[in-house]
C-alpha cells in the first residue's frame, strides 16, 4: 500500500537491548514504508570512534563536547541498506568492532554526548516519515512518537546473533564471551543514570526469541498500518 502525499508520516520508535533484531527490522520497516532509517546506536558509535582517535578521556566533558560537536553524521542509502558517513568519512565498518562497542556503551552514559545526539536526532526526525532505533527513543528523544516498539529476545539468542555477525566479519571471539559481553553492555545501558534502556510505558512489547525476522516484521508492520489508517482518517 502506498500513501498519498498529503498523508501524515509517522515517527516510529524501536527500542530494546542489543541483538534483539532492531537494526534489521528497522531497516526493512523503513524500506517498506518509504521512511528514513535512523540508527541512533550508529550515531553514538561514530562519536566514540572520533573520541577514541582524539584520545580524549571520557571524564573530560569540555573536550568531549568539542570533539563530538565537530562530528557531522549522515546516513546514505546503499543497496537497500545504508552507510554511515561521519565527518565525510564512511565509518560503517570501523564503528562495529568489539572495542568501539565497549567504548560506545561508556561514552553514551555522558550527558554532554547525549545532549548533542538527542538534539540532532530530534532535528532529523521532526518532520516524521522516520523509523528510529535505539535505547531511549520512545522515552526521551520522541516521547510522543506515533508508534513505539520495545523489541527483546533472550540473552542467549541475542549473544548468539551477535556472535554470528562477528564471526562473519572474521572476529576471533568465543560464543560464551560474546554472550557475556552482550549481557554486560545491556546492564551498563540499563543501569546508567541518564536515558537508561527502559521500556516506555506505552510501548508495544515484541519478543523475537525463536521467531524469524519476517514473522516479527509482519507483526510490527501490521500495527503500523493500523496506526496510519487511524491517524489519516481523523
Ligand atoms: O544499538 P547499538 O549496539 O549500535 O548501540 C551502541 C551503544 O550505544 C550501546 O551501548 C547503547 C548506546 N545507545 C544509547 O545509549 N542510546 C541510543 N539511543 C542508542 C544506542
Amino acid at each position: 500500500m502506498v500513501m498519498a502525499d498529503t498523508e501524515k508520516r509517522l515517527i516510529i520508535a524501536i527500542d530494546g537491548p542489543s541483538g534483539a533484531g532492531k537494526s534489521t527490522v528497522t531497516r526493512l520497516l523503513a524500506q517498506r514504508l518509504g521512511y528514513l532509517n535512523i540508527d541512533t546506536g550508529a550515531m553514538y558509535r561514530a562519536l566514540a570512534l572520533f573520541v577514541q582517535r582524539a584520545g580524549v578521556p571520557l571524564t573530560d566533558d569540555e573536550a568531549l563536547a568539542r570533539v563530538c560537536s565537530g562530528v557531522t553524521i549522515a546516513f546514505e542509502r546503499n543497496n537497500g541498506g545504508y552507510r554511515i558517513i561521519a565527518k565525510g568519512e564512511d565509518v560503517s565498518a570501523a564503528i562495529r568492532t568489539p572495542e568501539i562497542s565497549r567504548l560506545t556503551s561508556k561514552l553514551s552514559a555522558r550527558r554532554v554526548v547525549r545532549d548533542i545526539l538527542t538534539r540532532l536526532q530530534r532535528e532529523m526526525g521532526r518532520g516524521g516519515g522516520v523509523v528510529l532505533e535505539g535505547r531511549d527513543i520512545g522515552t526521551v528523544v520522541f516521547p510522543d512518537a506515533d508508534v513505539k516498539f520495545f523489541l527483546t529476545a533472550s540473552p542467549e539468542e541475542r549473544g548468539r546473533r551477535r556472535y554470528l555477525e562477528l564471526q562473519a566479519k572474521g572476529e576471533d571471539i568465543s560464543l560464551e564471551r560474546t554472550i557475556a559481553e552482550v549481557v554486560a553492555r545491556d546492564e551498563q545501558d540499563a543501569n546508567r543514570e541518564l536515558a537508561p534502556l527502559v521500556r516506555a510505558a506505552d510501548a508495544i512489547d515484541i519478543d523475537s526469541t525463536g521467531r524469524s525476522i519476517e514473522e516479527v516484521l509482519a507483526c510490527m508492520e501490521g500495527m503500523v498500518w493500523e496506526k496510519l489508517k487511524a491517524v489519516n482518517s481523523e
